[in-house]
Order: C-alpha cells, then structure tokens, then sequence
C-alpha cells in the first residue's frame, strides 16, 4: 500500500509518500519560516495562502522523486488536526479532491499521532508498549503508550508547551523565530553556573506541566541584565536547563510509574541537543531505551503523515470521513483503528 501524506497544520508544507514494504519512498518540505519571521510569529492568513500556492508543486516533485505517478497511490492522508483551521483547510481540500479524483481512500489523522509515530520511521524502530515525550509548539505531552490509538494522556502543560515557552524566551532575548533553534544555540557559549531558573511543578506530585512562570522569569532577568548584552547568553543557557530538567524530571517519574523500558521523544522540540543528551542520560540511569525521530522529522513534516496514514489503514481503517479539520482535537480522544467491515 502507498500512502501520499500531506501536512499543513502551521507553517510547514510537507508532502511524502510512504510505502508499506519499502518504506518511505520520498519527502518534501516548504518552510514558511522566512515569510513569517518578519512578523516574530506565525501569521495565519499568510501561512494558508502559501500553503495553496506550494502544496500541489510538492505533490508533484515527491511523485517525481519516488518515480510513480497518482495512479500508484492507494490512499491520501491529510493533517485533519489539531493546527490553524485556515492551513488544515488547505491540506484537507487537496487531499479530498485528489483522493475523489482518483477514487481512492483520504484520511485525516491527527497532528500529535504523527509525530508520537515518526520515531518509527528510523532504522530500529521503537516497539510498543512505550512511554512518549511529545514536545512541540503547541503540546507537551507525556503519553503511555500501548498500542496505535491507545494513548493514556499522563501529564500535559497547563499553560504554554515547550516549544511555544522557546519561542517567547527567544523573543524576550531579542532572538528570531522560532526561538528553539536560536536558544539551543545561544545557550551553548552561556555559563550553566550564573543563573538558576525554577525548575515549575516538580517540587509536588504529578506529571503536568507548567512553563509560563518560566517565561516571566526570563523576561525578569533580562531586563535585570539589559545593560549587559553578553548575559543572553547565560540566560538563554539558565533558560534551557530549567526546562531539560523539568522534561528529566518528569520523564523519571513516569518511567518508575508505568515501569516502561523503551522512552520516545518527538515534536519540534526534540531536536534540542542539549534535551537528547539529558535524557540519553536519564535511558542509561533507568536502564530505558530512548528513541527520537531523524532531526528533519522531529518539526513538522509529510512523511510522518504519511506514516500515520499507513499505520492506520493497514490496521483496517477505511476513513476518517466523519470529520474534514479538527483545529483542537485532544489525542486523548483517538481511538484504535476501526475498520467499516
Ligand atoms: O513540532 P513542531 O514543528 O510544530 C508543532 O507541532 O508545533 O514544533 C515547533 C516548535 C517551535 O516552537 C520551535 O521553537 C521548537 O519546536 N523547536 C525547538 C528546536 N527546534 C524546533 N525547540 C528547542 N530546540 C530546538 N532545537
Ligand atoms: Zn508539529
């Protein structure tokens, strides 16, 4: 089975094709980054405008790249969610009309399954059952795994996730979008040893989340130091370790209490080079296998969308017609595959 994925939930077009015996086949991405870094921020209205004007181009080339045409394809899967109602309207429109025209199946599949999934594109995919850290711009999530569509929700941010509270830390320091890249490399010449940020919510039970605190903190600190332009650097670095520690703090926690052994981390931010030594660390510490995706498929990308897709229809779902876009839609929600027979 070949699956055409195709993923525009914010400001990356993504396009692939993912192939049940041979794997993913070929990947493309567009990223809106340039357009919107002028704006410090994703500009909605901009982000669907570009979506149409790349989606179909992109089609077209990862065809070309895996040397099939449209008729080799046996279904589309879209990003139905969760994302920018205007960009998910995009990717769903394209998928249905090309998967209408060609007579063949269109799935949505939900935007944190996909990333939840892609470390299982890599060489030694992971195996459920398994614990996940989902990190990204808009979730922070620490998930039990047990099965596709068996996601027990754990613990979640209350307030900002990850990938959102970098952003604003990057905005604070003067840094461009998105922020996690700048900060990562930012902190890298900071000193660990000057500041010290609160590490939010791991002096109580639980697994949730909180980073919004932190936000106020660095902004504190930076006006405390605006005279000194070499302190963002050991902002950035006190910034990033208050967060690394959270996520190995949190992630300890949940290991001891599922008794999981195998650690997947995926979103945006498991990129972070500094968050992927910690918690190699913290496998080593808890004898637990820690599984990332490629960097390219930790952001927004098409082949985990594609992959999704496949996972899904191979287990027997026929569709995920019920519903066009879901711009908030819970992964607690999902079910396992249903299949129509
Ligand atoms: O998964 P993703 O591409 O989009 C969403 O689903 O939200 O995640 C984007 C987020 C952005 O907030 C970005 O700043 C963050 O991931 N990010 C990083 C890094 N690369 C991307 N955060 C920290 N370190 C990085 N290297
Ligand atoms: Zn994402």
């Amino acid at each position: 089975m070949r699956v055409l994925g195709i993923e525009t939930s914010c400001d990356e077009t993504g396009v692939a094709v993912f192939d049940g015996r041979r794997g993913l086949l070929a990947d493309a991405l567009f990223s809106q980054i340039d357009m919107h870094r002028a704006y410090g921020g994703v500009v909605p209205e901009l982000a669907s405008r570009d979506h149409v004007r790349r989606v179909l181009p992109l089609v077209d080339q990862v065809l070309a790249t895996a040397g099939i045409g449209r008729d080799d394809l046996d279904a589309v899967a879209y990003t139905a969610g969760p994302g920018l109602i205007g960009a998910l309207l995009v990717g769903a429109g394209v998928a249905q009309g090309l998967a209408f025209g060609l007579g063949i199946p269109a799935l949505g599949v939900h935007h944190m399954e996909a990333h939840l999934l892609a470390p299982m594109l890599e060489p030694a995919p992971p195996a459920f059952p398994f614990l996940a850290l989902l990190v990204s711009g808009g979730h922070s999530l620490l998930v039990d795994v047990t099965g596709l569509g068996r996601y027990e929700v754990l613990g979640e941010s209350l307030d900002d996730a990850a990938g959102e509270a970098f952003d604003k830390a990057a905005k604070l320091l003067g840094l461009g979008y998105p922020g996690g890249p700048a900060i990562e490399r930012l902190a890298a010449s900071g000193n660990p040893a000057r500041f010290r940020f609160p590490r939010p919510m791991t002096d109580r039970p639980g697994l949730d989340f909180s980073f919004s605190g932190l936000k106020t903190y660095t902004a504190t600190t930076v006006r405390a130091h605006a005279d000194e332009p070499a302190a963002a650097a050991d902002i950035a670095r006190a910034f990033s370790d208050a967060v690394v520690d959270t996520f190995v703090i949190k992630c300890r926690r949940a290991l001891k209490q599922t008794g999981r052994r195998t650690l997947v981390v995926a979103g945006g931010v498991s990129a972070n080079r500094m968050l992927r030594a910690a918690l190699d660390a913290l496998g080593r510490e808890c004898d637990a296998r820690v599984c990332y995706p490629a960097p390219q498929f930790c952001t927004d990308n098409g082949a985990m969308v594609a992959h999704a897709g496949y996972l899904r229809l191979a287990a027997g779902e026929t569709s995920g017609a019920a519903y066009a876009v879901r711009p908030r839609w819970s992964l607690a929600e999902l079910l396992p595959p249903v299949s129509a027979a």
